[in-house]
C-alpha cells in the first residue's frame, strides 16, 4: 500500500487519501467522462466532479447517458442542478446507484437559463429551499450530499451573507462539505463567462468561514492555477478545487498526488499517458456507444502545454479532416511530432 501520509500545518501526520484535499471543478461540457478518464490517469487521488446535470434530465431522461462513467474514475462526484426537492432526491438516488461517491447541489451557476428554472446561484437567496433540497436528497442516499456556491449574489458583498447561508445549512441539514467559489455571482448584466472573472475574488471570506465553522469541510475555488497557490490555500482551508487550469493545462495535476496526498508513486510520464489515451480511444470507439475520436481528444488539446510542439499537437488533434477517420493512431502521430520537436529542438 502506498504511503499517503503528510504533515499538516500543526505538524501532525495526516492520511489524506480518499479526501477532497484537491478536486477538479464541475464544468459544463468539459468535465465529462472522457475528460475525467484522462484526469484520473494523471492523478489518482484528486476528487473529480461531473458537469452539472439537471435533476429532471436524470429522472425523466436517459439515465445511462447522463450517469454512466468509466471504471477506475472514483472518487467521483456528480453535480445536480435543480430546486425541486422530490425530483432532486430521485435523481440523487440514481446517482448513488450508479456508483458515484458524492452528490453535489449547484448553488453557484449564474446562467440566465438556470435562473429561469430557479436554480443555480439564485438559490443563495432561498436558503430554506436549499435546506429542503439537501435534506430530501440526504434522506434518499447514503453517500454525502454537498453544496457548491458563491459568496453572494449581486450586491450582497458583506461576509455575513455567505456566513448566514453556510450557518443556516449547518443548523438545518446534515451537509458537512461546502465548496465555495470565492466571488459573487452577478445575475444581472454579466454573462456566465464574465461571472468567472469580473466579480472580485475574496479568499479571506472563505478562510473566515473555516475559522467560524471549524467542523465543516470547507473547499475553496476560483482563480487558482499553481501548486504554490494550492499549498498556500491549504494552510487555511480543507481543500482546493481547480477548474479552468486543470482543463487547459491538465499536466498541472501531474504532481498533485506526491505534493498533496503524500503518494510515493512517480508522476506519470507523457509517453505513458499518450499510450493510455490511445488505448482508451480505441476501446471507446469500438464500444459501439457512438463515441468518436473528437469526443475524447478535444479534452487533451492542452496536454502538451509548455512543451515544444504543443501547437502542432493541438493543431493535429483538432483538425477535422484528420479526425474524420476516427482512428486513435492520430494521437500517436501527434505525439511523435512533440517528441521530434523536443529531441531536435524544433520550436513551435
Ligand atoms: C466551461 C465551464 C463550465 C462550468 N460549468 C459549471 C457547472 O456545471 N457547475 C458549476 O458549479 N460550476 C461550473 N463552472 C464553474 C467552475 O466550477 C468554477 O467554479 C469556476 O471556473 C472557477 O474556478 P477556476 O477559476 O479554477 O476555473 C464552469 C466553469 C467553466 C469554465
Amino acid at each position: 500500500m502506498q504511503n499517503s501520509k503528510i504533515l499538516n500545518k500543526n505538524k501532525q501526520v495526516i492520511d489524506y487519501k480518499g479526501t477532497r484535499r484537491l478536486s477538479v471543478a464541475p464544468m459544463l461540457d468539459w468535465t465529462d467522462r472522457h475528460y475525467r478518464h484522462m484526469a484520473r490517469q494523471i492523478t489518482q487521488n484528486t476528487w473529480l466532479y461531473s458537469e452539472m446535470i439537471n435533476s429532471g434530465a436524470i429522472v425523466y431522461g436517459d439515465k445511462n447517458r447522463f450517469l454512466m462513467f468509466n471504471e477506475g474514475e472514483n472518487p467521483v462526484a456528480l453535480q445536480l442542478g435543480g430546486s425541486d426537492p422530490a425530483e432532486l432526491a430521485k435523481a440523487a438516488k440514481a446517482v448513488e446507484e450508479y456508483g458515484y461517491d458524492e452528490v453535489n447541489l449547484n448553488c453557484g451557476c449564474p446562467s440566465p437559463r438556470v435562473q429561469k428554472g430557479a436554480f443555480g446561484a439564485c438559490l443563495m437567496n432561498e436558503v430554506d429551499l436549499v435546506a429542503d433540497c439537501l435534506n430530501t436528497m440526504q434522506d434518499a442516499v447514503q453517500i454525502p450530499v454537498t453544496v457548491k456556491h458563491r459568496i453572494g449574489v449581486d450586491r450582497q458583498t458583506e461576509y455575513q451573507t455567505v456566513a448566514d447561508f453556510v450557518g443556516t445549512l449547518r443548523d438545518k441539514t446534515a451537509c458537512k462539505t461546502f465548496i465555495i467559489h470565492a466571488r459573487n455571482a452577478w445575475l444581472d448584466g454579466l454573462s456566465p463567462k464574465e461571472n468567472r472573472d469580473i466579480p472580485p475574488l475574496k479568499y479571506d471570506y472563505v478562510y473566515r468561514l473555516k475559522q467560524e465553522f471549524p467542523k465543516l469541510e470547507i473547499l475553496i475555488n476560483g482563480g487558482i492555477t499553481t501548486n504554490e497557490q494550492i499549498a498556500e490555500h491549504l494552510q487555511h482551508v480543507d481543500g482546493v478545487m481547480v477548474g479552468r487550469e486543470a482543463y487547459h493545462n491538465p499536466m498541472v495535476m501531474r504532481e498533485w498526488d506526491q505534493l498533496f496526498y503524500g503518494s510515493s508513486h512517480a508522476p506519470i510520464e507523457y509517453a505513458d499517458l499518450v499510450q493510455r489515451l490511445f488505448s482508451y480511444s480505441q476501446a471507446q470507439i469500438q464500444s459501439g456507444r457512438g463515441t468518436i475520436l473528437r469526443h475524447i481528444v478535444r479534452h487533451s488539446l492542452g496536454l502538451m502545454h509548455g512543451l515544444k510542439g504543443a501547437r502542432t499537437w493541438r493543431r493535429m488533434l483538432s483538425d477535422a479532416p484528420l479526425l474524420k477517420d476516427n482512428d486513435g493512431t492520430l494521437i500517436l502521430e501527434a505525439w511523435r511530432e512533440v517528441e521530434k520537436a523536443n529531441r531536435f529542438g524544433l520550436g513551435e
